[in-house]
């Protein structure tokens, strides 16, 4: 097992290789309660009602985006009153990305806040999600803009968790892991290549990349904007397609638009810009959109939380491991790069 530490408003650990039945054991030793919420999927998996006893109550989420919201918040909080949950007993959020987003929030929110681990199931969760101390949920008013920075006492990374993932959610889940490739770590883009042999490594890698990045900007000042490489154009389209794509498929076509954009505006090489489309398609993931679309999405990229001043930003490399930020785009360059990931 290896430790990757990560400094937020608390240093924590990243076990990578660890075991998630080793660690729940452990974490029930330290707590005279536990409160595991993990979705249907990951209990039946894992038969986690087999662990269930006076100290450790199993709470069963709904699946996907439905999990992260006021519904569900509030009755993981009336269950939490149920059991009596104090402020010295944990909460453990086994699951997705959505998982450990609600459950960190309603460790967060729960007496103002107790303890939490993380043990993430998917490649999503395992790279991005639980790393990093965000947790939140979704309102009408909009995806993630209900929230806390609440890092988590520890993130367990169990490989085997995998094992049950579908096919399409690893795909998607390889969209950031390719991410980290291109702005911080190149070494991944080789290892993706027998991505079934290296993931444990492209996992761990892409981990170090974003605890090396929230460890120096936790809250998302300047640094951290990094890993929103491919998001601006990559949320607009997920909000297009009303959610129903897997996030790392919205993003895939927005690393390759910004890409585009860093050659446009960065000097990046056009080598490394067929790279992004040639990696990514390996994974069968979408490297274009419809023309049609443009303008729609050119307005909820503008609405996007992530845009200053009404000024359209993007994250850009310039070579490989080298990220820009482009912050005077002007309409032209973001047309003549979305005419280039048209169909
Ligand atoms: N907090 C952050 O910094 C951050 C970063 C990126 C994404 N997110 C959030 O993460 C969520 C997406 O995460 P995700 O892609 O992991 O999706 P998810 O949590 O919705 O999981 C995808 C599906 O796979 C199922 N599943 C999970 N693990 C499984 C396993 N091992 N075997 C079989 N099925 C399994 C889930 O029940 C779900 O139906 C979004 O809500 C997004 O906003 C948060």
């Amino acid at each position: 097992m290896k430790e990757i530490l990560i400094k937020a408003e608390h240093e924590y650990a990243v076990c990578v290789g660890a075991n998630w039945r080793e660690t729940v054991t452990e974490i029930s030793k330290n707590y005279s309660k536990v409160l595991i919420l993990a979705p249907r999927v990951i209990v039946e998996a894992l038969g986690l009602k087999s662990l269930e006893s006076k100290s450790l109550a199993i709470f069963t989420l709904p699946e996907g985006e439905d999990q992260k919201s006021a519904k569900t918040l509030e009755e993981i909080w009336s269950h939490c009153a149920q059991i009596s949950l104090t402020r010295k007993d944990v909460i453990v959020a086994i699951g997705g990305g959505a998982t450990t987003d609600i459950g960190g929030f309603a460790a967060a929110t729960w007496l103002r806040g107790i303890d939490w681990y993380a043990i993430p199931t998917t490649v999503a969760g395992m790279v991005d999600a639980a790393i990093g101390g965000k947790t939140g949920m979704n309102t009408p008013a909009g995806k993630n803009l209900v929230g806390a920075f609440y890092s988590p006492n520890s993130v367990c990374i169990d490989f085997s968790l995998l094992k049950t993932l579908p096919k399409r959610e690893i795909q998607a889940g390889m969209a950031e892991v390719i991410k980290c490739g291109f702005i911080s770590d190149p070494q991944i883009l080789e290892l993706v290549i027998d991505y079934e042999a290296n993931i444990e490594e492209l996992i761990e890698r892409s981990i170090q990349v974003k605890a090396d990045v929230v460890s120096v900007d936790f809250k998302e000042g300047k640094l951290r904007e990094i890993l929103n490489y491919g998001h601006t154009l990559g949320h607009a389209i997920e909000k297009r397609e009303n959610y129903k794509w897997r996030h790392g498929e919205a993003i895939s076509i927005g690393l390759v638009f910004a890409a585009e954009l860093g050659q446009i505006c960065a000097g990046l090489d056009r080598e490394i810009v067929d790279r992004h489309r040639s990696i990514l398609t390996r994974f069968d993931l979408p490297v274009t959109y419809q023309k049609m679309a443009f303008e729609e999405l050119l307005g909820y990229m503008s609405n996007d939380k992530k845009s200053r001043n009404s000024k359209l930003r993007f994250i850009a490399i310039s070579k490989l491991g080298e990220p820009v930020w482009l912050e005077e785009v002007t309409s032209d360059q973001i047309a003549l790069a979305y005419e280039r990931i048209c169909t």
